[in-house]
């Protein structure tokens, strides 16, 4: 899928705040510093569209950016950021799980996990929360540059089973850098296909 337009339309404290229009939405999640962001900003291939930080803890609302005129990205505060005091962090925590199973429009989510990293308790269980509601998600392996191409794909295989033993199923997933743009055309395809298949 080609990205003509990308422009960013409103950041939400709550998701009454959030757009009115009945259009897609894909949203990323994950660890804080995770790369959520700058997997927004490799997609439409705009490096300031989202905000991104080297310090953990940089995107606070729900970010509403509007693709094509046709459907939103959404990039989501991370989880896990232990620096943060415990009444920011539950905050954070109902913001993000009011925006998951409330909002109609969110399609699809995408879990991102750093492919350098074994399985963390925190992502298991926010899998498994996920399992449980009944969300839609497929897993981004982030940062792939920061390894070699075989240490990636080994980490990620060691990766897919242990969420073999939990699930039945594994979700859908890709293997992205935001560094050199890797996995950027499989992801925007994969959206397309859930664009034209599924109704808002
Ligand atoms: P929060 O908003 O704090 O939850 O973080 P985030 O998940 O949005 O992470 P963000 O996109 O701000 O990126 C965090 C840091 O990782 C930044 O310094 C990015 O430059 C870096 N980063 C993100 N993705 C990649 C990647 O694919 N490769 C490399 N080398 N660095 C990356
Ligand atoms: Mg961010």
């Amino acid at each position: 899928m080609k990205i003509k337009t990308a422009e960013y339309v409103i950041s939400s404290a709550k998701v009454e705040q959030c757009p009115n229009e009945k259009l897609h939405e894909y949203a990323f999640i994950g660890r804080s510093n995770v790369g959520k962001s700058s997997l927004i900003n490799m997609l439409t291939n705009q490096s300031k569209l989202a905000k991104t930080s080297s310090m953990p803890g940089k995107t606070m609302l729900i970010n509403h950016f509007l693709i094509n005129k046709e459907w939103f990205l959404v990039d989501l505060p991370g989880y896990g950021y232990a620096k943060r005091s415990k009444k920011e962090q539950e905050t954070l925590e109902m913001m993000i799980s009011s925006y998951i199973l409330d909002r109609e429009q969110m399609t699809n989510l995408f879990l991102l996990i750093d492919s350098r990293h074994e399985p963390q308790k925190i992502d298991m269980e926010f899998m498994e929360w996920l399992g449980e509601n009944g969300v839609p998600f497929a897993i981004v392996f982030t940062k792939a540059d920061k390894q070699s191409k075989g240490k990636t794909l080994s980490n990620v295989s060691s990766y897919l089973k242990v969420l073999k033993k939990q699930w039945e199923e594994l979700p859908p997933h890709f293997v992205t850098s935001a560094e050199t743009g890797f996995g950027r055309d499989e992801l925007l395809a994969y959206i397309e296909e859930i664009n034209c298949s599924v109704p808002v």
